[in-house]
């Protein structure tokens, strides 16, 4: 299966953005993956919805929301109408779960739910059929910079044969063209990549790589 990458947002020049996303869309990149995070349900804070409203009119790339707060439910309807197309919330949150997903959809955007590394897949097995996307995160969720934990692969691999061969199965956290084939060889298609793409020296070119490889 081809992967989708979507280089992650945190990782670009804040001073610049609008450019740096250009870039990597014209280069490629499938979704732009927008990590937000309200300093509760993970010890950071990040950006939100007037980065992705302002970006909006700048891209028409996928805009991939994951959402790393406390109370997602709250604010799925402002992140739709910034121009979220693809919302990701946590297991680890305390909204209702099944309420949101159902939230997201009744706003015409796709749902994903996402699982840090300590917390079984049986945790997300209730929404199954209620997701578009299953986020096995492969850091703790919080930071960009961290390194890939090898310990979820078998998640991963349970994920895929659980949900099928065309399931979006994303991973996030850690991942460089060095050890791409690690998630993707365990079952993963959709990739998350914010170092590796946008921090380095051509993030067009990784990109390229990054597509290339798979
Ligand atoms: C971590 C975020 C990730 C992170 C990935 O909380 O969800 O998306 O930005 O960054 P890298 O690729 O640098 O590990
Ligand atoms: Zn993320």
């Amino acid at each position: 299966m081809a992967i989708k990458l979507a280089p992650s947002l945190l990782a670009a020049d804040f001073s610049r953005l609008a450019e740096e996303v250009q870039n990597i869309e014209a280069a490629g990149a499938d979704y732009l993956h927008l990590d937000v995070m309200d300093g509760h349900l993970v010890p950071n804070l990040s950006f939100g919805t007037p980065v992705l409203s302002g970006l909006r009119k700048k891209s028409n790339l996928v805009f991939d929301a994951h959402l790393m707060i406390t109370d997602p439910h709250k604010y799925v309807e402002s992140f739709a109408k910034a121009g979220a197309d693809i919302i990701t919330i946590h297991v680890e949150c305390n909204s209702n779960i099944d309420e949101t997903l159902d939230l997201i959809h009744s706003l015409g955007k796709k749902a994903g739910l996402a699982l840090n590394p300590d917390a079984d897949l049986s945790r997300a097995m209730p929404y199954f059929d209620k997701i578009d996307m299953l986020l096995i995160m492969s850091v703790y969720a919080g930071f960009g910079g961290q390194s890939y934990i090898p310990d979820v692969n078998d998640k991963i691999r349970e994920a895929r044969r659980l949900l099928g061969p065309d399931f979006d199965i994303q991973v996030d956290g850690g991942v460089y063209l060095h050890n791409l084939n690690v998630p993707v060889e365990a079952g993963a298609n959709v990739i998350v990549a914010g170092s590796a793409v946008f921090g380095s020296e051509d993030p067009a070119q990784a990109v390229r790589d990054f597509k290339a490889a798979y």
